[in-house]
């Protein structure tokens, strides 16, 4: 018997354990219930009990030693809540989690709708793909009127286009909903255009729309003037220019001053120091009325505004196109963190 556990003990000694893996072969082999050692246990329990002290002793001895053995390894090779082989360094800092960020055209869209909406404006989205009622007719562009000239539009099918302006969700909401309403409409826009680093074939605008009882172009002009301030953070100078859309009449577009100090502002404002950023005016009552409402009644103010050109000049970005080429070293300057 005690050549057996001497027998034993030798190998216990000369196993080589160089691994989380090795050690289990090592408990396999000696530790568990049917392993060696245990195996030598239940002849204990059969030898004479003269032998018992000195077996005893030995048997002791060669549990004990197999016993650390594979307590030591275990510590060396496994981490202490798993069998995680310890070569990996666990005091190592972590992979850093990237957090995505807003893109800067989700980000001035949110901003600007924010700030339209503590004056009362909740939001509307309409389809990209409309029909020409929607992004035309109901806007009073008459049919094979030159005006739908002024807008290079992608058809989709005979009657159907990706909307060339988001104006097409002042109709859609019209439809639907009975003054008062007072809504804006963010959202993406397509037209045939050449791109280059001004001008993309799309873009993004927001629409706002205002009808009720007694609206006039002074209620039109001061909630744009509270957007200026808000969204630029000063009074900057504004001014309106008469212009013509179908679907307002008068109809103007406002220019922010931005002055020609830096460079930027000259290159933007083509060195006028003034830059376009939106069409507005007074809804046409052909408007109106294509939606059933009664013009004796209500008049409204709309406008549309250009988000990328905004989002540039914000950002200082100078080129439309980067920010479409989902490249992650210039979406990544977005990141909040
Ligand atoms: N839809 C016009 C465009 O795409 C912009 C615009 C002008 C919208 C005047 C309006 C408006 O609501 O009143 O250029």
């Amino acid at each position: 018997m005690i050549e057996k556990i001497k027998s034993v003990l030798k190998q216990v000694e000369e196993f080589v354990i160089d691994s989380a893996k090795s050690n289990e072969d090592f408990r396999l082999k000696f530790l568990v219930k049917k392993g060696l050692v245990n195996e030598l246990v239940d002849d204990f329990r059969t030898i004479d009990n003269s032998l018992k002290k000195e077996v005893g002793k030995e048997l002791n001895t060669l549990k004990e030693r197999a016993r650390l053995k594979w307590e030591e390894a275990k510590e060396k090779f496994e981490n202490k809540d798993g069998n995680q082989d310890k070569s990996k360094d666990l005091s190592l800092p972590v992979n850093s989690i990237s957090f995505g960020g807003k893109h800067p055209i989700s980000a001035v869209m949110k901003e600007i709708s924010d700030i339209f909406s503590r004056i009362g404006f909740s939001t509307e989205e309409g389809p990209d793909i409309e029909d020409d009622y929607h992004n035309f007719s109901a806007l009073n562009f008459a049919e094979n009127h030159p005006a739908r000239d002024m807008q290079d539009t992608f058809f989709v099918e005979d009657d159907f286009a990706i909307r060339t302006h988001t104006s097409s969700v002042q109709i859609r909401v019209l439809e639907r909903e009975n003054p008062p309403v007072r809504v804006i409409c963010p959202g993406r826009v397509y037209r045939n255009e050449d791109v280059s680093a001004r001008s993309n074939c799309f873009f993004h605008q927001i629409e706002g729309l205002y009808v009720d009882k007694n609206v006039s172009f002074a209620d039109l002009k001061q909630t744009l003037y509270f957007f200026v301030r808000e969204f630029f953070g000063k009074d900057l100078p504004v001014r309106f220019r008469a212009s013509y859309f179908p679907f307002t009449e008068p109809s103007a577009e406002m220019d922010v001053f931005l002055g020609t100090e830096t460079e930027e502002d000259y290159r933007l404002t083509k060195g006028t120091g003034w830059l376009e950023i939106l069409g507005c005016g007074m809804v046409d009552v052909n408007v109106l009325k294509n939606v059933g409402i009664d013009t004796e009644q209500y008049s409204g103010f709309a406008f549309g505004l250009g988000v990328d050109r905004i989002a540039m000049l914000k950002y200082g970005i100078k080129d439309i196109r980067t920010m479409f080429y989902n490249d992650v070293r210039f979406l990544s300057q977005f990141t909040p963190f």
